[in-house]
């Protein structure tokens, strides 16, 4: 059934019709765009505008059709225009005239911008569950791996020790800034765009606050233009998605690197491990490799909805319909990722001896050093050449700090005494950082603990 067919003439060209077409994707939320209608026709019967009967009647009817699609013995007709049409033919094929009545006072501009609300506030809720999964295992692995030390780079190259519990630590982070991202999205896009019609709201006496309140909304939006265009918070939730993969990104790079011959740092389940068709010896990090890949594709979607969104004038457009493929695509890669990601965290073993012995060469402990000296009183510049000068020993003598004897120390530096190599020792290096946010155990088991109270909220 068209929703149009009065003003014209001639039928849509086949070509036309499928090209206008969004019933393949946007039957995606059809429970949201049947709950919109319920909603609607609530209000409508307590306005006054529709009989108690009717309501009924229609109410009834869209619950039956709701089921009847959940348990697939409603077929969605891939024939429609969209979702919007085939509800409402069902319902009058159903239910006869007072499925006409369903549409009074409303336009599938309002109404698909409602329908799309619910369905991202649903997905964001579903989000929110993944990453906070993602956040417990993370925690996990920070509470028994306070000790497993590792160096920590800048520029890639050896900086400081410091612990897997804190490395991992600032992924928690960044999946918790993500997580309250979604929040912010969540709560300034909770308004109800329903009863703003086509543009310039309707002419029947609507109670858009009930509407509003039986959807779960903070209440309505105030300008009826703006509530048919706006795609503010799709934008904004593309941008959030985006940082998310931004992060699992950087974080499969990781990943990929630690489980190479070279670092050898970890080892990938061979249950999220791939091979290789020709090279027998292989098991790859494909699974790092895709979540590292499908970043673009999010990030395409961001900016493609950023593109068709500016230059359009108030208020629908159709070219907004373009919204729906990119933004679901863009939820089920980020959801995808997230679930794949936390599995393959959660069966990775970590080789703690091949982290702590890299983390012991490469001069990691050259900083504790040239603190040492400042703690002797030699000036941080003086101590910081005198350590230079001892590293560039080191390296043409293949050897490292800590294996050289006091007499050595002591040519570069009469400052140096023999509580030098416990100054330099990794433990030491690490246990002493215990500022706020730093590696040292203390400062980690606090970190943890809020943590643990972050999670229990
Ligand atoms: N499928 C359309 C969309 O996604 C629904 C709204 C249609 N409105 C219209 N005026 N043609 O945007």
């Amino acid at each position: 059934m068209k929703l149009w067919g009065g003003r014209f003439t001639k039928e849509t060209n086949q070509l036309v019709h499928n090209f206008n077409a969004s019933i393949s994707y946007d039957q995606k939320f059809y429970k949201q765009d049947i709950a919109g209608s319920i909603a609607h026709v609530m209000m409508l019967a307590k306005q006054g505008i529709l009989t108690d009967k009717e309501k009924d009647q229609i109410i009834g009817g869209l619950n039956g059709i709701r089921e009847d699609i959940a348990n697939g013995s409603l077929k969605i007709d891939p024939t429609c225009e969209d979702i919007h049409s085939f509800v409402e033919a069902c319902l009058i094929e159903r239910i006869g005239e007072a499925g006409k009545k369903l549409h009074t006072g409303r336009s599938r501009n309002d109404q698909v911008a409602l329908d799309m609300k619910l369905y991202i506030r649903d997905e964001i809720t579903e989000i929110d569950a993944l990453l906070k999964n993602l956040l417990s295992t993370l925690h996990t692995m920070m509470k028994v791996n306070t000790k497993t030390f590792l160096p920590g780079f800048t520029h890639l190259q050896k900086a400081q020790p410091v612990t897997l519990a804190h490395h991992l630590g600032a992924y928690f982070e960044m999946f918790k800034r993500d997580r309250s991202r979604l929040y912010d999205i969540q709560k300034r896009m909770n308004l109800c765009p329903l009863g703003a019609g086509a543009l310039a709201g309707t002419t029947y006496p609507l109670d858009r606050n009930y509407t509003a309140s039986l959807l779960g909304f903070d209440g309505p939006t105030f300008n009826s233009m703006d509530s048919v265009s706006d795609r503010d918070y799709l934008i904004e939730l593309l941008s959030a998605l985006s940082t998310i993969m931004m992060h699992l990104s950087r974080f499969s790079e990781e990943i990929i690197l630690w489980n190479s011959n070279e670092y050898q740092f970890i080892e990938l389940d061979d249950s999220y491990s791939t091979g290789s068709s020709i090279m027998p010896q292989k098991k790859n990090p494909d699974i790092a490799e895709l979540v590292r890949g499908k970043t673009g594709r999010v990030y395409g979607a961001l900016f493609s909805l950023l593109t068709t969104m500016k230059g359009l004038p108030l208020a629908y457009n159709k070219d907004m319909q373009e919204d729906k493929e990119m933004t679901f695509d863009a939820i089920d890669t980020v959801k995808g990722c997230l679930a794949l990601f936390t599995g393959m965290l959660s069966t990775m073993k970590i080789h703690t001896q091949a982290m702590e012995r890299s983390a012991k060469n490469g001069f990691t402990n050259a900083t504790d050093a040239a603190d040492y000296l400042v703690g002797k009183g030699v000036p941080f510049r003086d101590a910081h050449s005198i350590i230079g000068q001892l590293v560039l020993y080191c390296i043409n003598h293949s050897t490292a700090l800590e294996d050289l004897s006091l007499d050595k120390f002591q040519k570069f530096s009469p400052a140096f005494q023999s509580d030098i190599y416990d100054a330099i020792r990794l433990t030491t290096c690490v246990n002493k950082r215990i500022t706020i946010g730093a590696p040292g155990l203390k400062a980690m088991q606090e970190v943890i603990a809020w943590n643990e109270e972050y999670l229990n909220k």
